[in-house]
């Protein structure tokens, strides 16, 4: 049977699906700060493309860095965090990877403790501290650090 109801049904199921993963994303979004920032500084300090689509602003990593974008410093753990929830939910987002004991975000050697910048960064291609000693194995277990 598929009459209006149903349909009208379906479509708020799906909406509120659509919702609460959007919401379940990211904590919190900071307005940003407008600050000037040529092209040069653009092109010199380039986004993530998963970062760029969502048009972030400088401000919104750097937040509370000052008014000068040359001078902005790294954001640490706490930067990323304070959009990507805590290293509990990032760990429990790629649970299925401690099979195999091979979850970057609850390590075999150093559980949760490693710091998101020991693989990730965001102006220049992300590492994987892993490769230091599995080179051979990282891209059986695990995908490109984003
Ligand atoms: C101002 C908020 C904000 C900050 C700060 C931030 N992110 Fe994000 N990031 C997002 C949003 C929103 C998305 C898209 C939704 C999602 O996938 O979580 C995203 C997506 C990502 C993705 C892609 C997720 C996927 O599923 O492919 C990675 C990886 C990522 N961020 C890592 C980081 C790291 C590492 C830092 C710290 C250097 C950081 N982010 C800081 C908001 C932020
Ligand atoms: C040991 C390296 C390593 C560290 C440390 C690390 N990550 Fe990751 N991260 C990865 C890899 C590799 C992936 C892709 C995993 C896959 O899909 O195979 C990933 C995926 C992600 C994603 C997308 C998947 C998701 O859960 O949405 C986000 C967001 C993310 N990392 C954020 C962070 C943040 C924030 C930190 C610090 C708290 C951090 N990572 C620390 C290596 C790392
Ligand atoms: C998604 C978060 C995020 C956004 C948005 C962001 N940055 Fe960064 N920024 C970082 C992180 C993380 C670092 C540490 C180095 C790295 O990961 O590349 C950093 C480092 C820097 C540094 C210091 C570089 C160094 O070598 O000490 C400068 C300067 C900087 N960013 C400028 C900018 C400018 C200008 C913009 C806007 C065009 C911007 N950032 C947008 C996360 C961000
Ligand atoms: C400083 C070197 C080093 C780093 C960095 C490192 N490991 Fe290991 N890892 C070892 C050694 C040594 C062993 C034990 C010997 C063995 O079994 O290969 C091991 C064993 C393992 C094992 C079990 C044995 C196997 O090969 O299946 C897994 C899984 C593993 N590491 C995952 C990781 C992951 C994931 C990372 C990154 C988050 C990482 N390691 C980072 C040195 C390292």
């Amino acid at each position: 049977m598929c009459n209006k109801k149903t349909l009208y049904l379906v479509g708020v199921f799906l909406f509120f699906n659509a919702m609460y993963l959007i919401g379940s994303e990211v904590s919190k979004t900071p307005p940003a700060q407008e600050v000037a920032v040529s092209a040069e500084l653009q092109e010199k300090f380039p986004l993530k493309n998963h970062h760029a689509k969502l048009s972030l602003k400088c401000a919104d990593c750097h937040e509370g860095q000052g008014d000068e974008p040359e001078n902005f410093q790294m954001i640490g753990d706490e930067g990323c965090l304070s959009c990507h929830k805590s290293k509990q939910y990032l760990a429990d987002r790629l649970k299925f990877m401690d099979v195999l004991h091979v979850n970057p975000h609850n390590s075999i050697h150093d559980g949760q403790r490693l710091y998101c910048d020991e693989c990730h960064f965001e102006h220049q291609k992300s590492e994987n501290m892993c490769l230091n000693c599995h080179s051979n194995d990282v891209k059986i277990w695990m995908k490109d650090t984003p």
